[in-house]
C-alpha cells in the first residue's frame, strides 16, 4: 500500500467546502492507502495562537474530522506536536536549506507582504519543516492543493540533495497525490466564488440547524427569470451546485425546471436547500457532539497514533543520524 501523508491547518472549522474538498478525498483514501494524516500544530505557531485557542483548535480539529468519517482504525491520526522525531529532522534538515530558496517560497513573500510586522524564522522555515513532516515517513503521495504545490516540490529538492550530499539513496521524493476530476468545489453563499471562512459565506460542519436555516435564507438570488430558459446567474447556479451534492437528484431537477420556466420562487429552493443541508450535516453535527464530550476517547485516538507515527518517525531519525554521521564516542 503506499504512503500517503497529509498535514491538517488546526483551524477547527470545517465548512462545506473543505468537506467536499479534501475530506471526500481523504475518506477514500484512507481505504486504499497507509495513510498518516496529522494535525499541524507546529506550523500554526507562525501566526502566534494563545495557548487557549492552540488547544481548543486542535481539539476541535480532531473532533470534526473524526466526526466527518477519518478512522483511526484504518488511516493513523495524529498530532505533530507528539512526535517530537519531527522537529529533529527539522533541524537537521535546516542545516541545507537555504535561505536564498527559502526567500524565494511565494507563500514566505506573501506572508512577508501580508504581515510585515512578524516574519519569524518558523515562517522563513515552514517548507523545512513540512519536508520534515513528509519525508520521515517516507511517504509516496502527499495530497496538496495548488498553494501547497511549491512546498511539495521543495521537499523533493531537500531530499535530492540530502541524497547527494551524503552519497545515499534515502528519501524518495514524494509526488502529488492527484484528485484530478474529484476535487468538487463547492461556490459560497454571497453570489461568487468559492465557500470560504467569511461569515455568511460558508456553512461551517458546527453551525446548528438553525443557523444554516438563517444563512440559506439570506444567501444572494437575483431579480428571478422572466423569460423561459433564460440564462442562470453565478448566484443561483452556485445554490443549484451545492443542491447537486447535498439533494436528490429528483429535487434539483425539479427546481432547473422551475427556473427554465419561471415558476421557480427562490423562497422555496432556499427552505429545500437547507433543509438538504441539514439533513447531510446533521449526523456529523452529532458525532461532533458526542466526540467533544468524549475526552478520553479523544486522548486515546492522539494516543494510538502518536504511537505508530513514532515508531516510524524514531527509525528514520535514528537512521538519519547515522548517515550525517553523528552517533556516540
Ligand atoms: N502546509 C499545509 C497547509 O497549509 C499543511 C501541512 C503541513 C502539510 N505539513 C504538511 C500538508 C505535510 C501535507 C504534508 O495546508
Amino acid at each position: 500500500m503506499e504512503r500517503v501523508v497529509s498535514g491538517i491547518r488546526p483551524t477547527g472549522r470545517l465548512h462545506l467546502g473543505n468537506y467536499f474538498g479534501a475530506m471526500v478525498n481523504f475518506l477514500k483514501m484512507q481505504k486504499t492507502n497507509d495513510c498518516l494524516f496529522f494535525i499541524a500544530d507546529i506550523h500554526s505557531l507562525t501566526t502566534h495562537p494563545t495557548p487557549e485557542d492552540l488547544h481548543g483548535n486542535i481539539t476541535q480539529t480532531l473532533v470534526e474530522y473524526l466526526a466527518s468519517g477519518l478512522d483511526p482504525e484504518k488511516a493513523t491520526i495524529y498530532v505533530q506536536s507528539d512526535v517530537p522525531e519531527i522537529y529533529e529532522l527539522y533541524a537537521l534538515l535546516n542545516m541545507n536549506a537555504y535561505v536564498g530558496e527559502l526567500n524565494r517560497t511565494t507563500s514566505f513573500k506573501d506572508k512577508v507582504r501580508q504581515n510585515p510586522e512578524n516574519v519569524n524564522a518558523g515562517l522563513l522555515t515552514y517548507p523545512v519543516l513540512m519536508a520534515a513532516d513528509i519525508l520521515i515517513h517516507h511517504a509516496a503521495k502527499v495530497p496538496v492543493g495548488k498553494d501547497q504545490e511549491q512546498h511539495l516540490e521543495m521537499t523533493r529538492v531537500f531530499a535530492r540533495r540530502f541524497n547527494n550530499i551524503y552519497k545515499v539513496d534515502y528519501f524518495k521524493e514524494p509526488d502529488a497525490f492527484n484528485f484530478g476530476q474529484e476535487l468538487i468545489k463547492i461556490p459560497g453563499l454571497d453570489g461568487s466564488g468559492k465557500m470560504g471562512k467569511s461569515e455568511g459565506n460558508g456553512i461551517f460542519l458546527a453551525d446548528d440547524p438553525k443557523l444554516i436555516r438563517k444563512k440559506v435564507m439570506r444567501a444572494v438570488t437575483d431579480s428571478g427569470p422572466t423569460v423561459p430558459n433564460s440564462p442562470v446567474s453565478e448566484a443561483v447556479q452556485n445554490l443549484f451546485t451545492i443542491m447537486n451534492v447535498v439533494s436528490e437528484p429528483e429535487m434539483l431537477e425539479f427546481y432547473k425546471q422551475s427556473y427554465a420556466n419561471c415558476s421557480i420562487r427562490y423562497g422555496d429552493l432556499k427552505k429545500q436547500l437547507a433543509e438538504d443541508i441539514i439533513k447531510f450535516t446533521d449526523p456529523i453535527y452529532q458525532r461532533m457532539n458526542d466526540l467533544s464530550n468524549n475526552k478520553e476517547y479523544l486522548n486515546k485516538v492522539a494516543q494510538k497514533g502518536a504511537e505508530r507515527a513514532r515508531e516510524i518517525a524514531s527509525k528514520t531519525v535514528k537512521e538519519v543520524r547515522e548517515i550525517m554521521g553523528i552517533k556516540r564516542i
